[in-house]
């Protein structure tokens, strides 16, 4: 069975209580006859349940941004998986590289995370991705190989398989400037190459890799059209509900116009 594209807009620090419930209430109706495509929104902590019970009865699941190793202590600030997923979450993106840069996520705290979002019945949505620098020094497979050899240590086959990877070459976030199609390509390629060799065939089967990084209404459809390229993570153009309607549109095969 071909895999449903999966796209997740990523909140990042944006929207309110108020604000996030008005979005839902808004976007339902109009992906409500979408089957093509599996939509997750990702708001912020705050937001997460009153986003899920706006969402509730609806084809849009709920993501949290991040989460805690531990499933509860003494870690002020910090909020577990099993947390996230009674407020609603369904699945959690872990290791953007928004926190691993500014908030020292590592390899080895995604790790504990990717296991600890399995523990509390979250599906994961792992980031990797490399720098500028790294690309310039023809270091992003180096560092792709780096990232699932440490990130997704211990994991079975199995687990694998119900992941999603989102690929997101740092310089693309936020600046504008998305990979190409055969970047985008190459990258997934590689990445579903080296998931077949580590956990087996059928586990670089079912996982599904997305791409992030500038995704817009006008590129989603070279994006998503290329071989290993299974959906996208979104930033900046899922925060209006006309932008992300129509990547997720695209996304599904629809594109019709709006
Ligand atoms: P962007 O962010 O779409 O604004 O580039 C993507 C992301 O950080 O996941």
């Amino acid at each position: 069975m071909p895999k449903l594209p999966f796209i997740c807009a990523n909140w990042k620090m944006y929207k309110t209580v108020g604000e996030a419930v008005q979005y839902v209430a808004a976007f339902r109706g109009l992906v409500r006859d979408l089957d093509g495509v599996e939509i997750v929104l990702a708001p912020a902590f705050t937001a997460l349940h009153a986003a899920a019970e706006a969402a509730r009865g609806s084809n849009i699941g709920i993501a949290a941004q991040d989460l805690h190793w531990e499933r509860e202590g003494a870690y002020t600030g910090e909020v577990s998986g099993a947390m996230a997923r009674e407020a609603g979450a369904s699945y959690a993106i872990i290791g953007h590289s928004e926190r691993r840069t500014l908030f020292a996520d590592t390899d080895a705290t995604v790790n504990r995370k990717i296991a600890a979002a399995f523990a509390a019945g979250l599906g994961p949505i792992a980031c990797i991705g490399e720098t500028l620098d790294q690309r310039e020094r023809q270091e992003t497979f180096d560092v792709l190989d780096r990232q699932i050899k440490l990130g997704f240590d211990g994991l079975t086959g199995d687990q694998i398989g119900r992941m999603v990877i989102a690929y997101e070459p740092v310089w693309a976030i936020g600046t504008g400037q998305n990979a190409t199609p055969a970047q985008a390509a190459a990258a997934h390629g590689h990445i579903r190459r080296r998931l077949r060799q580590w956990f087996g065939e059928e586990a670089a089967g079912r996982c599904r890799i997305i791409y992030g990084g500038s995704v817009k209404p006008d590129n989603i459809r070279d994006l998503a059209s290329q071989p290993d390229v299974d959906g996208a993570l979104v930033g900046g153009a899922s925060l209006d509900v006309r932008s992300f309607l129509e990547i997720v549109k695209a996304a599904a095969g629809g594109g019709a116009a709006i």
